[in-house]
């Protein structure tokens, strides 16, 4: 019950990491309030809906952020734990079938033993709206749910904890070029604000998941999923209860010497 006491919020906690870390969360004894993309899905994420909340809330949408915390706010108090997990990998017209199709090609190509001419090309591809829409969820998002969290935090003076979620992604630079730009910046964000924020006892800190079985994952055609898998040191993909395990670490006490950091979940795969 590292957590007793604490009011906590995750983004995009109705499925997947986001859900794992929100029961995580209850587990160690924080109030949650899960913020998603329709109140449905996130009052479905936790079972007592007296002690904890769902909110509809499109993270990219900084009215929509402001007015999901304040309602948190109001509700609990105060908030001393923010997550920011909402994710997501695909965009409109974002060239991830060109990338994948290419990709897939060439490496029969190569494997046939011809002269390879495909190329597993995204960004030539890619419209302004695919773009957009995965830095919009992925880092402005993110941004604007540390905002409203800081915005608590700085005004009851009680410190807290910010956690971003990353991803692997970010110290590889393997994936779509929209996400692997979010993620870069995600670890920016969680270092820029962890000097921000540090004389006012709040710690921010990111988590680098590895392949995690998860929803997400459907984007990525099966046979990229079991690469990925089989080229992580540990030998499989992470269960989203291990990303939270390590959420909940720095959103924790246990981590109040550690701000800045980057806790790489990824069986191995990169150090960061
Ligand atoms: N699964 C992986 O292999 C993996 C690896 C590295 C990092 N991550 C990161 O972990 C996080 C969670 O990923 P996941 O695998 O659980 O994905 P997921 O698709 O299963 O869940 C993402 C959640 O975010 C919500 N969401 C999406 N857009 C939103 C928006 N605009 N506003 C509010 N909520 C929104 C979705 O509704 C969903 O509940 C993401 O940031 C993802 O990039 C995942």
């Amino acid at each position: 019950m590292r957590l007793e006491g604490k009011r906590a919020v995750v983004t995009g906690g109705a499925q997947g990491i986001g859900q794992a870390i929100a029961r995580r969360l209850v587990d160690e004894g924080a109030r949650v309030a899960v913020l998603d993309r329709t109140e449905e899905a996130a009052r479905a994420a936790l079972q007592d809906q007296e002690r904890h909340l769902g909110i509809a809330c499109d993270v990219s949408d900084s009215t929509s952020v402001d007015a999901a915390f304040a309602k948190v706010a109001a509700a609990f108090g105060g908030i001393d734990i923010v997550v920011c997990n909402a994710g997501i990998g695909r965009g409109p017209d974002d060239g991830s079938d060109q990338m994948y199709g290419g990709a897939a090609r060439r490496a029969e190509q190569i494997a046939a033993g011809e002269t390879p001419t495909a190329y597993p090309d995204q960004t030539i591809h890619m419209s302004d709206a695919g773009w957009a829409a995965v830095l919009g969820v992925n880092l402005n998002g993110a941004f604007y749910a540390a905002r409203a969290g800081l915005r608590d935090m700085a005004k009851r003076d009680a410190g807290g904890s910010i956690v971003l979620i990353a991803s692997t992604s970010a110290a590889s630079g393997e994936g779509p070029i929209h996400y692997v730009t979010s993620k870069a910046g995600i670890v920016g964000l969680a270092r820029g604000l962890s000097r921000e924020v540090a004389s006012r006892g709040i710690r921010v800190n990111a988590v680098h998941p590895g392949p995690t079985d998860t929803p997400i994952m459907a984007n990525v055609p099966d046979a990229m999923r079991d690469q990925m898998a089989a080229a992580v040191p540990l030998g499989r993909m992470a269960r989203p209860e291990e990303i939270a395990a390590s959420v909940a670490f720095l959103a924790s006490d246990d981590a109040s010497y550690v701000t800045g950091a980057v806790l790489a979940a990824n069986g191995g795969s990169y150090f960061c």
